[in-house]
């Protein structure tokens, strides 16, 4: 900074260039206080009816947040969770998580609108200068202070605005609703938490219909031949390309596919179902932690190790997939796998077991 400022040339003089500072004893000289502005007196310090038309106004923004909270609640029972609508510049988008959004954004959007609009044009908005002093005041100056917040509510008009003051708790109250709907209505509800990480898309395989583990992102069909001992494949079923909510399917049915040399696995009954559910060495796992469901996708290759860069949960491909480390509570679920007639590998069943967090076992 090379900047120069300069007041009263027999007082204060501050120079800011390169941190030098010119003043007695090397201290820096203070700027001269340049003062609060003049209070600017508004429509509804002079006028009741201003300030009741203010007034309306703060009741219609707190009003209207009632109504987006309302319609909120309406929207969570009345929209089909798998309609989707189209949004320009966007795309696809599922059709209640954005009514939900918007009508919460409202809501929130009204309720600070009116507070501020309320702040700005009944509230008091003289400055108060207070200087500061040891933490604790005597008695006598907090009995002043006690005295100010309640006049401060006094000038606040919240005794004299029953319509402000019935509005605002309304919006305010019902604002809480559709965490508590919410709450009620699915994430407290852990059977139905649990139907939705107990399906994914690769349900649709069957033993007579298997289906075929494709290469994320491009969608190519991988071959038994392909995966070498040592590689790792980011895998999800053929039918993703035919989602219509592809996010959500494929945060569900991601897959990490890997070989490992049969005398790898570790011997007895741990690492059976690994290699009875695997093919050649060639094993898949659910890509979703257990723990809090990020994608664990870091494979040592010496180790054959698996790690969730989140939280750092181990898992150990050696010993069907167990946990050995971190705050994971169980294994990643496996999918059991073959190859078809033309040796690509398949999968003939789904997972049998939920994929991702596993809070509903707790
Ligand atoms: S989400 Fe994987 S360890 Fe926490």
């Amino acid at each position: 900074m090379n900047e120069h400022s300069t007041s009263d040339a027999s007082t204060d003089v501050v120079r800011l260039d390169e941190g030098h500072h010119e003043g007695t004893g090397g201290l820096p000289e203070r700027f001269e206080n340049p003062g609060l502005p003049p209070h600017v007196h508004r429509l509804s310090d002079d006028s009741e009816g201003g300030a009741k038309r203010a007034e309306r106004q703060v009741a219609t923004m707190f009003g209207l947040s009632m109504l987006a909270t309302l319609l909120f609640i309406v929207a969570y029972f009345a929209i089909d969770r798998t309609a989707s609508i189209y949004l320009p510049g966007i795309g696809k988008a599922n059709a209640l998580n954005v009514s939900l959004g918007v009508t919460m954004g409202l809501s929130l959007f009204l309720i600070g609108a009116g507070a501020v609009h309320w702040a700005k044009t009944l509230m008091p908005d003289t400055e108060i200068v207070e200087e500061r002093h040891v933490q604790r005041s005597d008695d006598a100056t907090r009995d002043k202070a006690v005295g100010i917040v309640l006049e401060g509510g006094e000038k606040a008009q919240l005794g004299r605005r029953p319509l402000i003051k019935a509005s605002m708790s309304g919006a305010l109250g019902l604002f809480a609703l559709p965490f508590v709907v919410q709450v009620a209505g699915s994430l407290g509800n852990p059977t139905t938490a649990l139907s939705g990480l107990r399906s994914t898309l690769w349900d649709a395989a069957t033993a007579q219909k298997p289906m075929r583990l494709v290469r994320d992102p491009e969608g190519t069909p991988v071959k038994a031949e392909d995966v070498t001992i040592g590689s790792v494949f980011h895998i999800l079923p053929e039918n993703i390309k035919d989602s219509e909510h592809v996010l959500e399917d494929k945060g569900k049915a991601a897959v990490l596919l890997m070989r490992l040399d049969p005398s790898q696995f570790m011997p007895g009954h741990a690492g059976d179902k690994s290699q009875s559910w695997g093919y050649q060495g060639i094993i898949a796992y659910s890509k979703i932690c257990t723990h809090v469901g990020c994608p664990v996708g870091l494979y040592e290759q010496q180790t054959h190790h698996l790690l969730c860069p989140c939280h750092q949960s181990t898992f150990d491909a050696t010993n069907d997939m167990n946990v050995i480390f971190g705050p994971a509570k169980r294994p990643l679920p496996q999918l059991k796998i073959t190859v078809d007639d033309e040796g690509y590998l398949v999968a003939p069943q789904g997972f049998q077991e939920p994929v991702g967090p596993s809070f509903w076992e707790r």
